[in-house]
């Protein structure tokens, strides 16, 4: 199977999910999308009241400030992969448990990841950071860069969070410059591996950026 069919299924897959308590209330589960080569995956929390309507990520408010801060590095949403730690609407956009998490994470997420084989990861908000880097603040690390499995990992706050706190909003701003030169340099990581490297490896924070 290649990279897209691999998608494409696990996108079907998603569609029909019933693993966990939040499919009895969404309307449209939202898989994610974007180029399946894409160097670069964006993960958010998960779909609030437009994605849910619409079966995409990041169609609302916090979408369109997300395509502010990629136009502002000279991407457009098409050029990457956007998709969220859970693929269907909390309720009333309350936080994701962590058994819906861990369920759609594993069954989903991880397939996602391993499909595109990002050289950059890009978590929004704290739910996506803990998935790679657990046990900081987003405050502390926010903008820093770690490798995680031999890929890099950015943590960034969420944009919603910067639309409810103005003064977050240099600061994505500012995290969002570094990606640049972080894709352009992620090459020099030793490559990907996935499945076969076990948790007990811990983050390392990159001493080069
Ligand atoms: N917030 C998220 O975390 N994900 C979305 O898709 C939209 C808003």
């Amino acid at each position: 199977m290649n990279v897209e069919e691999m998608l494409s299924e696990i996108s079907l897959e998603v569609s029909s999910c019933t693993l966990c308590e939040l499919h009895h209330s969404r309307k449209n589960a939202v898989p994610g999308e974007g180029p399946v080569n894409s160097e670069i995956m964006f993960i958010g929390e998960g779909p609030g009241f437009h994605e849910n309507e619409q079966g995409r990520p990041f169609v609302g408010a916090a979408g369109k400030f997300l395509e502010e801060l990629l136009s502002k590095i000279g991407l457009k949403r098409e050029d990457v992969f956007i998709t969220n730690v859970v693929k269907c609407r909390p309720p009333k956009n309350r936080d994701p448990q962590p058994e819906e998490v861990e369920t759609c994470t594993k069954t989903y997420l991880d397939r996602q990841i391993q499909a595109i084989n990002p050289k950059v990861i890009v978590t929004l908000g704290r739910f996506s950071m803990n998935l790679f880097i657990p046990n900081v603040k987003i405050s502390n690390v926010h903008g820093k860069p770690v490798q995680v499995k031999g890929r890099l990992v950015v943590p960034m706050y969420h944009p919603a969070a910067a639309l409810h706190q103005g003064s977050l909003r240099p600061v994505i701003e500012n995290d969002f410059h570094l990606l640049p030169k972080l894709i352009a340099d992620a090459d020099k990581l030793p490559a990907a591996i996935d499945e076969e490297v076990t948790d007990e490896q811990e983050p390392k924070q990159l001493s080069l950026f």
